[in-house]
């Protein structure tokens, strides 16, 4: 079947069965390499992207259901060249070792600050606890969003 959604800003159509999975939609048809497949079963969150400004796990969502709905991804985040601030956050504080876990931490915390921009450290260990990061400890990963969160308060 034919969908069509907004993927990074963008229009797209693409012709595949609707149960495929959106991560292997993203990673296969569109070549967005950033969305990770780690676990495969919506246990490790390495496949994070926003639909509609929520985050979820793309190997838990079938394609069919972001038909006419606006998807995220980490690719969509920079702008113009410039990283977001998120990601300028995550390279300042080193929160990132093999990276394997960024994108989708990155997706996490992005849908995270836009329901609550002044989060308190426990609302970022809460709000990340569905991405796990076997390298760095989240100590770094933790002040980043914080610190993140406070530049985009700035404006
Ligand atoms: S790959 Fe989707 S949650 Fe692990
Ligand atoms: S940086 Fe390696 S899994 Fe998080």
């Amino acid at each position: 079947m034919r969908i069509e959604f907004i993927l990074n800003d963008q229009p797209v159509s693409v012709e595949c069965s609707g149960s495929e999975t959106l991560l292997s939609v993203l990673r296969e048809h569109f070549g967005l390499l950033g969305v990770k497949e780690g676990c495969g079963v919506g246990e490790c969150g390495a496949c994070t992207v926003l639909v509609d400004e929520r985050a979820v796990n793309a190997c838990l969502m079938a394609v069919g259901k972001v038909r006419g709905r606006r998807v995220l991804t980490i690719e969509g985040l920079a702008k113009e060249g410039k990283l977001h601030p998120i990601q300028e956050a995550f390279v300042d504080f080193s929160a990132v070792q093999c990276g394997f876990c960024t994108p989708g931490m990155i997706m996490a915390a992005f849908a995270l600050l836009k329901e609550n921009p002044a989060p308190s450290r426990q609302e970022v260990i809460e709000g990340l606890a569905g991405n796990l990061c076997r390298c760095t400890g989240y100590h770094d990963i933790i002040r980043a969003v914080q610190k993140a969160a406070a530049q985009l308060r700035k404006g």
